[in-house]
């Protein structure tokens, strides 16, 4: 859990854009007085049940085919874990950067409350988070990764109109940007055996780079890099 010391520097900081970090009895949240937004793993269980997961586009996309698990995955772009989760519950052993520092503590937050939780712990005990740049975690990394998964924007692809409120709370911590081809250029410094990039459906290439193949659904597209390694 964060301490007081450390909670009062981020909201010195957030001060200035109007929001601010807040405990609660659900968890750690970002509020801007009105509105709040939180990780939260548990809303995520019901696409968690083995059955559904082995349909997931994103596991079909990740996965190379004929090697055992767990597969050894970076998410250079965490944000709130989400995808990570998927992977991790479908067996990859994830490791997950984001470096936004705001964004780092609510993911850290919602996986400390979620390694309590039976239904979670086994998934978020092979995700292992990193404060910091993937750009530059990924040029020093002291393993090969099997597979880099990228997804550098949040697209306004969040379903109601409050969700979408909820996401600009986010939009507004002006997180440090790395072109999308530092990040391309970086996952494959690691020389992992796929790259997977999540983009929306009629979205651009990522810097402009035609993938191997693409696998797509009705809002996002996977956009598979095959290497021979
Ligand atoms: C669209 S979100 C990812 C959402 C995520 N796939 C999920 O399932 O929740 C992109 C995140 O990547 C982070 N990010 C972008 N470039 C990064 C980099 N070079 N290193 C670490 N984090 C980065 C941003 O701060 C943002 O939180």
């Amino acid at each position: 859990m964060i301490s007081k010391e450390k909670l009062q520097e981020y909201n010195n900081k957030l001060a200035g854009i109007g929001l601010a970090l807040e405990h609660t009895a659900e968890g750690l949240k970002l509020t801007d007085g009105e509105l709040s937004i939180m990780a939260d793993f548990r809303e995520m269980l019901p696409r968690l049940k083995q059955s559904n997961l082995q349909r997931e586009m994103l596991v079909k996309a990740a996965r190379i085919k004929g090697q055992e698990m767990p597969q050894l995955l970076v998410d250079a772009t965490a944000g709130f874990g989400e995808d990570s989760l998927i992977l991790a519950a479908a067996g990859f052993k994830v490791r997950l950067y984001e470096f936004d520092e705001i964004i780092a503590v609510l993911l850290q937050d919602c996986m400390e409350r979620a390694a309590e939780i039976p239904e979670l712990k086994d998934a978020v005990g092979r995700m292992e988070l990193v404060c910091g740049d993937s750009v530059a975690g990924m040029k020093n990394l002291d393993y090969k990764p099997d597979i880099v998964l990228l997804d550098p924007m949040f697209p306004a692809r969040q379903k109601s109109a409050l969700i979408k409120k909820k996401f600009q709370l986010i939009q507004r911590l002006e997180s440090p940007c790395s072109t999308e081809i530092e990040l391309l250029n970086a996952a494959e410094a690691a020389e992992p055996k796929r790259i997977v990039i999540k983009r929306p459906l009629k979205g651009p290439y990522l810097a402009d780079r035609k993938p191997s193949y693409s696998l797509e659904g009705k809002a996002i597209r996977y956009d598979c890099m095959v290497y021979a390694r």
